[in-house]
């Protein structure tokens, strides 16, 4: 008997990151142990995502190839994470897949691969409003060892009339602060020099002591409590809600030099009525009143968001608002997408998704060149400065140069100068791409 050998590939957001770091410590524990190599394992898992057809499509396609591995030898083929929770048994259909385990089931991965047989698939898609996970440490999957996620939430309580996430998520729930403080003194321990703070929406992280009321903590106390940590401990966090972001969570991170100096604030669009029927629960001058706020508290902040282009109903003017509210914004960098249906949401019972397919790739191409020309921008700005690096890697294009980050989330490669990953360094930017910016060591 050897060891079982569980090979596991990831799909979607750094949440779904985190949560394979969960299923392999839970795994780990249950005799199981990683392999990188498909054709080796015992078990391949498929952590899927849902927020877009094409992201589906792509796990179908993968799904295909499993069926490949399946018909040369005995292998369990399990789906997990928010396409199993999306489609639950339909998956079985497929006659490709055994387990089917949805975010909150991941405890029941060992007895679901101890029952599991050909003709007895598994399925767990219960959702819980207690489950966080709080007590299993993650097994880390980054390869450099210096920067973690740690998630401090899960689900989703909002009801962005777009998003598939509180369907496949479920309810919003807050994890013990102790347990989040306790894992990044771990990793800081175990030479780590980042961490990132995981939620959905983390400015709505909300712990309601069971003690006393004086002992409740929200996400600017939870951030101020991991900056103390150590001031060599680097603090980011990811995703911040325009609704929700308060003034304490921007005050802290000006009075903490460890809290990187970057938010991610999606802004979905920059058209009112658009807004308002994505259920966003702001306006455009509500969004640019925060970002004022963040500017003057955090002059040099980086800012990056997300856009949808070719929303139901949206027209021109509502595309040209969101292009002005972006060239308004100048953001560092953006993730950019075209609207997808998903079945189920609000906006898939109540508006027709009526932007012609070739309109809404137009948009999204008009969005895309904008934001290149922002993010050249953004970088051009940043040449003569002298920026604090993490390294966190070799470059890909050249052995002999290091790249890692700078607080406000700018990617530096420079000359390695005998300097190692996890170290911190001063560099000064000499050049730039839209993508990096070319540094050398101070
Ligand atoms: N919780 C985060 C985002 C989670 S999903 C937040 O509220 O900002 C990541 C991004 O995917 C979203 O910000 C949105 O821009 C995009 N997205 C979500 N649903 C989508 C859909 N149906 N079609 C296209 N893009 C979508
Ligand atoms: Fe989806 Fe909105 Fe929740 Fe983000 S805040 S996960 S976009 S429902
Ligand atoms: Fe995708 Fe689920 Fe994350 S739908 S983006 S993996 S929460």
């Amino acid at each position: 008997m050897h060891d079982k050998k569980v090979y596991i590939e990831t799909y979607g957001c750094q949440m779904n990151v985190n949560d394979s770091e969960v299923m392999l410590s839970i795994l780990k524990d249950a005799g199981y142990v990683r392999t990188e190599d498909i054709t080796d394992a015992d078990v391949i898992l498929a952590n899927t995502c849902s927020i877009r057809d094409n992201a589906e499509q792509r796990i179908w396609g993968r799904i295909e190839q499993f069926r490949i591995q399946k018909k040369k030898r005995d292998v369990i083929v399990g789906i997990t994470g928010c396409m199993a929770e999306r489609l639950k048994e339909k998956l079985l259909d497929c006659h490709a897949v055994d387990i089917v385990a949805g975010p909150d089931s991941y405890r029941s991965l060992p007895d679901m691969l101890e029952a599991v047989t050909p003709d007895n698939p598994q399925v767990n898609v219960l959702l819980s409003h207690e489950e966080t996970y709080s007590d299993i440490t993650p097994l880390r999957m980054d390869k450099n060892g210096v920067s973690a996620y740690i998630s401090i939430m899960r689900g989703c309580n909002n009801v962005c009339s777009y998003c598939v996430v509180p369907y496949t998520r479920g309810a919003e729930r807050s994890r013990d602060p102790r347990t989040i403080i306790r894992e990044a003194e771990d990793v800081f321990s175990h030479g780590y020099r980042e961490v990132c703070l995981l939620g959905q929406n983390v400015d709505s992280y909300f712990w309601e002591s069971p003690d006393s009321a004086d002992d409740n903590v929200d996400f600017a106390q939870l951030l101020e409590a991991v900056a103390k940590i150590s001031p060599e401990l680097r603090v980011r966090f990811s995703t911040s809600h325009p609704k929700d972001i308060s003034d304490e969570v921007i005050y802290t991170m000006a009075m903490y030099d460890n809290i990187c100096n970057h938010i991610h604030l999606p802004v979905q669009s920059g058209s009112n009525a658009m807004l308002e029927k994505m259920r966003r629960k702001y306006t455009r001058e509500w969004y640019l009143e925060r970002v004022a706020k963040i500017r003057s508290a955090i002059p040099e902040c980086g800012i990056t968001t997300d856009v949808i282009a070719g929303f139901c109903g949206e027209t021109e003017q509502d595309h040209q608002d969101t292009l002005s509210l972006m060239e308004k914004v100048g953001f560092d960098s953006a993730f950019m997408f075209q609207y997808s249906e998903r079945p189920g949401t609000l906006a898939a019972r109540k508006y027709p998704d009526d932007v012609p397919e070739e309109v809404k790739t137009r948009r999204l191409n008009e969005i895309i060149a904008l934001q290149n020309r922002l993010s050249l921008e953004s970088n051009r700005r940043e040449i003569g400065k002298t920026r604090r690096i993490l390294i966190e890697g070799v470059s890909k294009k050249n052995e002999g140069e290091l790249f890692g980050r700078a607080g406000n989330n700018k990617v530096c490669v420079f000359p390695a100068g005998g300097h190692k990953i996890g170290e911190y360094v001063n560099v000064k930017v000499l050049s730039c791409t839209s993508a990096t910016l070319i540094s050398e060591l101070v």
